[in-house]
């Protein structure tokens, strides 16, 4: 699906530039790319950093596997093939809101490292931030929020992650929270904080 098939068309280089946009908002355009196995917090976490921001002026959007899978990719499943889509489209997407100035918070399982990869290259250097939502399997299943763990055990779900399809940890994450070990609160400050040490957003 990824395969390029339109021909004859060019760049267009555009007058306003991401740092024009970034002066007007005081802020950097980045990526916070949230991994982590269902149900291990990754879409609380996202809308926490996304409330701290917002209620310290920051510009933000966060871009959520549930959500996502509604509109723009709800042609895609859950197959490797399928979530490689998916992921490269939010590594698309996000990519552009980055480079319109926003703070992009994005909540997909992204289980493959391969395709993680992907994404941050599509960034500068920098501006991609990989966030292991840490969570032990056996808590995501005793929270089960959605019954999917429930359904995906009894055989009802297949190709579920961290049952019967895999999730591979990242290696070398800019961050990882333990949501099973932390309050929400102190996931999100340590998300903020990074923002703050690395000089993306004012201290
Ligand atoms: S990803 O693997 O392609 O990154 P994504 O984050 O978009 O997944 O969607 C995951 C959400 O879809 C889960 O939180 C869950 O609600 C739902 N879901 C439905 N079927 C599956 C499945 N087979 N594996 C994982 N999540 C599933």
């Amino acid at each position: 699906m990824a395969d390029r098939k339109s021909t004859n068309i060019t760049w267009y280089e555009a007058t306003i530039t991401r740092e024009d946009r970034e002066q007007l908002l005081d802020q950097k355009g980045c990526v916070l790319w949230f991994t982590g196995l269902s149900a291990s917090g990754k879409s609380t976490l996202a809308h926490e950093v996304e409330n701290a921001l917002h209620g310290r002026g920051r510009l933000t959007y966060v871009l959520d596997g549930d959500n996502v899978r509604h509109g723009l990719n709800n042609n895609l499943g859950f197959s490797p093939e399928d979530r490689e889509e998916n992921i490269r489209r939010i590594g698309e997407v996000s990519k552009l809101f980055a480079d319109s100035g926003v703070i992009v918070i994005t909540a997909f399982i992204s289980p493959y490292r391969g395709d993680r990869d992907k994404a941050r290259e599509l960034v500068e250097d920098g501006r991609f931030f990989e966030v292991f939502v840490d969570c032990p399997l056996e808590v995501c299943e005793e929270r089960d929020p959605k019954g999917l763990y429930k359904k995906a055990r009894a055989g009802e779900i297949p190709e579920f992650t961290g049952i019967s399809a895999p999730y591979e940890e990242p290696d070398s994450p800019e961050l990882t929270v333990n949501t099973a070990e932390l309050t929400l609160e102190q996931c999100g400050e340590r998300v903020v904080k990074i923002l703050e040490d690395r000089g993306l957003i004012p201290g």
